[in-house]
């Protein structure tokens, strides 16, 4: 009899990362996040890169209307292209939200100089990344990149696959998948 090699995994969480608009205009620094999250085992679900429009981004940040900040945010994320992704692991969300670090990069320097923001924010507003705060944010936010995805048929059919492994990363498509359907890593 085989010995089990690996103890059931919790089921998958998704969470919706984006790299901003200052770090992917700097290749170096968007790779650098891009290998940030393989490293940290993310399995990548979704990924697409595009320019927002000023309304999309009055309307993604709309809880923030009236803040101080909020003209210059929505200004910023508009400022040129960014990346979305939807990232799957047991913790994802407050993995994801550890590792930017704090939201004022002042802080995360002196606090979390290891953190994303720590090492590559700007300003509080050009702070590199953004992550979902808690699992109904991460719903609406995947539907707002991706509104072709549904969280429900992917928990269905790919969560088990992805879980049960085992999973490679296509580079071609920035994602990670089951090696079948003909494609194998080795393919490429
Ligand atoms: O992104 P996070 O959830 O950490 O922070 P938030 O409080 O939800 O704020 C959303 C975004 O607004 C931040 O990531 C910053 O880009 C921006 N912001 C800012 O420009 N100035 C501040 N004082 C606070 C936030
Ligand atoms: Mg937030």
């Amino acid at each position: 009899m085989r010995a089990v090699l690996c103890a059931p995994q919790r089921v998958l969480q998704l969470t919706l990362a984006i790299i901003k608009p200052d770090a992917v205009a700097h290749p170096l620094i968007l790779e650098a996040v891009h290998k940030t999250i393989l490293s940290k085992r993310f399995l990548i679900v979704r990924s697409k890169d595009l320019v927002w429009s000023r309304q999309d981004s009055q309307q993604f940040y709309q809880e923030h209307s009236g803040r101080f900040f909020y003209q210059r945010l929505v200004e910023f994320m508009a400022s040129g292209p960014m990346r979305a992704y939807i990232l799957a692991h047991e913790e994802a969300i407050p993995l994801w939200r550890s590792l930017m670090g704090p939201t004022k990069v002042f802080r995360a320097q002196h606090t979390a100089p290891e953190s994303i923001r720590g090492a590559y924010g700007l300003t509080d507003t050009r702070n590199t990344v953004h992550g979902s705060d808690s699992a109904a944010s991460a719903s609406r936010e995947m539907a707002f990149f991706f509104p072709e995805f549904s969280e429900r048929e992917w928990y269905q059919h790919e969560e088990p696959q992805l879980r049960g492994g085992p999973v490679c990363y296509d580079t071609k498509a920035a994602v990670h998948r089951v090696p079948r359907d003909g494609w194998t890593p080795e393919a490429d």
